[in-house]
């Protein structure tokens, strides 16, 4: 059919003329990397011969139409007069691209008998689209977006790849495959500072400790660490004994790791100290701990000789020598009173009593009530002086010891201690007059007073557990 519409069409072609149809060749599809390529147009008549009727078109003129060539491609074509005939008029050709090319147009074209071939085709390179950014790892592509490119996953270091490793790009423009993930399972790393023994500080039972937080890696993410102590604080106090320190890291994947460490808070401590004959240690702090201070304190009638205190030192050894109590030795081999009271003073509560005879009835009243409770003025610090009778008989006993006359004299003078009568003076440790008394005084009373006003803290607690013995 399409033979006999050619036989009909009456056709002076000119390439020339052809191109001045405003119809160029190459122009739009023969641009370089692609489509069709045209060979230079001839000034060259074709043989169409006018036959009177018709123009005669020679189907035999070999080159109807341009030459045919797809860049990229190939074509296959078959001619109605032979395969010498590429390009005769009525040419058919299959336009065929090559590989990882794709076809745009048409697959088949006709040369016609305006001399053009009937459509216009081009291979273009088939692309798949870019791969989008990969997290947390990267792809290696060996011809990049290219038709089989084969592009290859890798996951940064700490992350495990799940999915398809490698993507091809196919024939249709498309990778093979779905993305795949980067999954951290690698728990991260964690370094707890060394375990430690440290001394209570001195004086104490515990001590502060400081410490520098672990030391995490984690190749996958350092920044989403999420640290968790299980413990005390890095500046806490510890007190004696063991102390478990425990960190627990957790990724963002929930990859857990974990380490820990001990603190020993250690109380140095000194030998006890033995007990205290005729007297007693009070400590500070748990009593012999490093740091620790005692004070040796006396027992009434006792003096002390030696440090007032000791301190538990770092090398466990207490400072200084062990103190004792010694019975308070008093010189009655004095000449005045001055020098005698010189011995009491700070040391030495003093009760003296004076009377005009030892037949008077309120001073045998008096001593009958203290006899009774000799063990309480040992205690209380009290030592009796008694002064009985009047001059020129007088007598002055301290415990056994015999007092001066001229020194009794003194006495009585300095506490002005009549001899006329009855009457009792409690001078305290400083020397003063705490207390006169014109009668006879109870135990109690007199203790009362004491207990209340002059005894220490100490003294009075120790005074509480004594009487009782005492009693
Ligand atoms: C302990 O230390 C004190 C003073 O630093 C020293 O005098 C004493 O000898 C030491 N004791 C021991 C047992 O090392």
């Amino acid at each position: 059919m399409l033979r006999n519409l050619l036989l009909f069409l009456s056709v002076s072609v000119r390439m020339a003329a052809v191109n001045g149809y405003g119809y160029r060749y190459g122009y739009g599809y023969g641009y370089e990397g692609s489509g069709y390529s045209y060979p230079e147009s001839r000034d060259t008549d074709y043989s169409v011969q006018y036959t009177g009727s018709a123009y005669h078109v020679d189907y035999r003129e070999p080159r109807w139409c341009n030459h045919l060539r797809v860049e990229d491609g190939y074509v296959d074509c078959r001619s109605p007069r032979g395969p010498n005939y590429r390009s005769t008029l009525g040419t058919r050709c299959a336009i065929l691209c090559d590989r990882g090319y794709r076809l745009l147009g048409r697959g088949h074209v006709q040369c016609l008998v305006s001399r053009r071939w009937s459509g216009f085709s081009r291979c273009k390179q088939v692309r798949c689209h870019m791969l989008p950014a990969f997290p947390y790892g990267t792809y290696i592509c060996s011809k990049g977006s290219a038709m089989d490119s084969r592009c290859e996953y890798i996951c940064e270091q700490g992350y495990q790849l799940e999915g398809d490793r490698t993507r091809v790009c196919l024939q249709t423009g498309q990778w093979s495959g779905t993305e795949p993930f980067c999954v951290d399972h690698e728990p991260p790393r964690i370094k707890c500072p060394g375990s430690r023994v440290k001394v209570a500080e001195p004086g104490k039972m515990m001590t502060r400790v400081y410490w520098d937080p672990p030391r995490i890696k984690d190749p996958a993410d350092k920044h989403s660490i999420k640290l968790i102590l299980k413990g005390l604080r890095s500046g806490s106090e510890f007190a004696e004994g063991e102390h478990l320190i425990r960190y627990v890291a957790y990724d963002r994947e929930r990859n857990k790791a974990s380490c820990k460490f001990t603190i020993r808070v250690h109380v140095k401590r000194c030998p006890t100290l033995k007990p205290l004959l005729h007297g007693y240690i009070t400590c500070t702090s748990d009593g012999n701990n490093y740091g620790a201070t005692c004070s040796y304190l006396c027992d009434g009638g006792y003096e002390r000789q030696g440090v007032p205190k000791r301190v538990c030192l770092f090398n466990r050894s207490w400072s200084g020598v062990r103190p004792s109590c010694v019975s308070i030795q008093i010189n009655t081999e004095v000449t005045s009173a001055t020098a005698l009271l010189d011995q009491f003073y700070e040391k030495q509560r003093l009760l003296i009593i004076s009377s005009p005879s030892p037949s008077d009835v309120y001073y045998r009243l008096q001593i009958n009530m203290l006899q009774q409770a000799t063990c309480g003025l040992d205690l209380r610090h009290i030592i009796l002086i008694e002064l009985v009778g009047s001059p020129p008989r007088v007598v002055g006993r301290l415990n056994d010891q015999e007092l001066s006359s001229d020194v009794i004299d003194q006495l009585r003078q300095v506490h002005y201690l009549s001899s006329m009568y009855f009457n009792m003076v409690l001078i305290d440790k400083y020397g003063i007059d705490r207390e006169r008394y014109i009668q006879p005084a109870s135990s109690g009373e007199l203790f009362s007073f004491v207990d209340e006003y002059l005894l220490h803290k100490e003294e009075r607690a120790l005074q509480q557990q004594k009487t009782e013995q005492c009693d």
